[in-house]
């Protein structure tokens, strides 16, 4: 193993160098403080690595992404989302067999404590759906007797999350909740409990579940992203699934994060009242004191293409299409995305379209409202949630997570009596 050499104040330090299975090399530097009384600072933790993870590979370069080997590209192709929930939770693509085990689970825990939804009912209807979910998980613990933490839970939260989504729907519209059913995949489930008819069969569209499912998909994990290192910090003070989860939709929730789906359709309908003036939302992302910025754009790691803002400009078409719609919206993106990807602003900083550029136009289509929009994407996200949870908790290393800092308030003073203080 090489080591790297480190000289502070003096001192010589050798830190062991790990190399990861795609390359990638990171400075172990877990002795450093012991040694040298030095801590890192890293602002935003651009270039640091929270854990060792075997669940998901970026490369931000070549616009790589892969669930545990296999490429986001193949798996939104060939596998169904329940394939993908095995693959992320359980290490390994299912067997048939393990397929209909898990689907059979889904189906049962999807059913909730009747219980919650009194609970959603007592929330107000005009309440942001996010802020809605994550106080759903919350709820849902309250009525198991049970420590948060078993295959039980996670099968819960797992199914669960479909169920609390489309109950969440449904509230918000005023309209009578529909229980899940056993013979419905996880998106026929999602979409039947959403937009069905109470006391009616179901009447689901192929092209429609299908693009729900290759959506389920795309989001189902991004490594140590702002909400999955949300959901590891409040798991490693071993709080329960629910809560940990519970704090990851609200990181999710943020217009920089996941928020950023429904910014982007906000966005681009302004655009089009605005009459198509796409030169001046451009100009307005470049100006700085403008504190604007054009959503759906830039990524942390990504810096030549985000391949699921690639998958998914080709979906929205595909979508599109099958419906018989034609979204102007669409076509605005297209040609914000040109512009932008012409002007130097965007070109030196790298900014290229991310996952939610194009995803809100899909969910669009398929008659989902604006503000449910990033409740779509935790709907995928909570199986990379879990999965990040697991293996957190499962680590031989496992610590709380607990960051140092570079303290850099007053010194030491002593209290002045109040009369004299001014
Ligand atoms: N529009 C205009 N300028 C931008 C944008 C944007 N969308 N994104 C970054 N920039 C500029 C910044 O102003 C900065 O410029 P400077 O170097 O002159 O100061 C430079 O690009 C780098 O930006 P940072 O904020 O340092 O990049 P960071 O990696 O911290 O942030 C982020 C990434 C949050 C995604 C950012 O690009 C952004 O705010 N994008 C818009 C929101 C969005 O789409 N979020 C969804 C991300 S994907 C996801 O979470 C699922």
């Amino acid at each position: 193993m090489s080591k790297a050499q480190l000289s502070i104040r003096g001192e010589d330090l050798e830190l062991p160098v790990i190399e990861g299975s795609e390359g990638e090399v990171g400075i172990d530097i877990s002795r450093l403080r012991g040694g040298t009384g030095a801590v890192t600072l890293d602002a935003g933790y651009g270039n640091t690595g929270s854990c060792q993870s075997g669940i998901t590979f970026i490369d931000g370069e070549k616009g790589i992404l892969r669930y545990r080997g296999y490429a986001i590209e193949d798996l939104a192709e060939k596998a169904s989302f329940e394939e993908v929930i095995h693959l992320l939770l359980w290490g390994e693509l299912p067997t048939q067999g393990q397929l209909d085990d898990l689907n059979q689970k889904l189906g049962e825990y999807a059913v909730l404590d009747d219980g919650i939804k009194g609970f959603l009912k007592s929330l107000p209807k005009t309440a942001h759906p996010m802020s809605l979910l994550a106080s759903a998980y919350t709820a849902l613990e309250t009525f198991y007797d049970s420590e948060g933490d078993s295959e039980e839970d996670v099968l819960r939260v797992l199914a669960g999350t479909a169920t609390l989504s489309a109950y969440i729907y449904r509230h918000c519209k005023g309209l009578d909740f529909i229980d899940p059913r056993s013979d419905l995949d996880f998106a026929g489930n999602f979409l039947h409990m959403s937009f069905g008819k109470v006391g009616e069969e179901p009447n689901l569209n192929p092209a429609v579940q299908e693009a729900i499912n290759k959506l389920l998909i795309l989001h189902a994990d991004h490594e140590q992203n702002c909400s999955a290192s949300t959901v590891r910090m409040v798991g490693s003070a071993k709080a329960s699934l629910y809560m940990s989860i519970a704090a990851g939709v609200g990181a999710l929730s943020g217009p920089l994060h996941g928020g950023a789906n429904q910014a982007v359709l906000e966005m681009l309908t302004a655009v089009q009242e605005d009459g198509g003036d796409l030169e001046k939302y451009v100009n307005m992302a470049k100006d700085k004191s403008s504190g604007f910025r054009l959503m759906g754009f830039g990524h942390r790691v990504y810096k030549n293409f985000d391949p699921r803002a690639k998958i998914l400009k080709a979906a929205c078409d595909e979508v599109l299409e099958s419906l018989g719609l034609d979204d102007p919206l669409l076509d605005i993106a297209k040609k914000l995305e040109a512009v932008a990807l012409e002007d130097e602003f965007f070109v030196k900083r790298r900014l290229y379209p991310n996952v939610d550029f194009y995803s809100g136009i899909i969910y669009r289509a398929l008659s989902i409202p604006t503000n449910m929009f990033t409740v779509m994407f935790a709907l995928g996200r909570v199986s990379g949630w879990i999965a990040q949870w697991k293996e957190m908790r499962n680590d031989p290393a496992f610590r709380i997570h607990r960051p140092r800092q570079i303290y850099i308030g007053e010194t030491a003073r002593a209290i002045q009596p109040i009369s004299e203080r001014g």
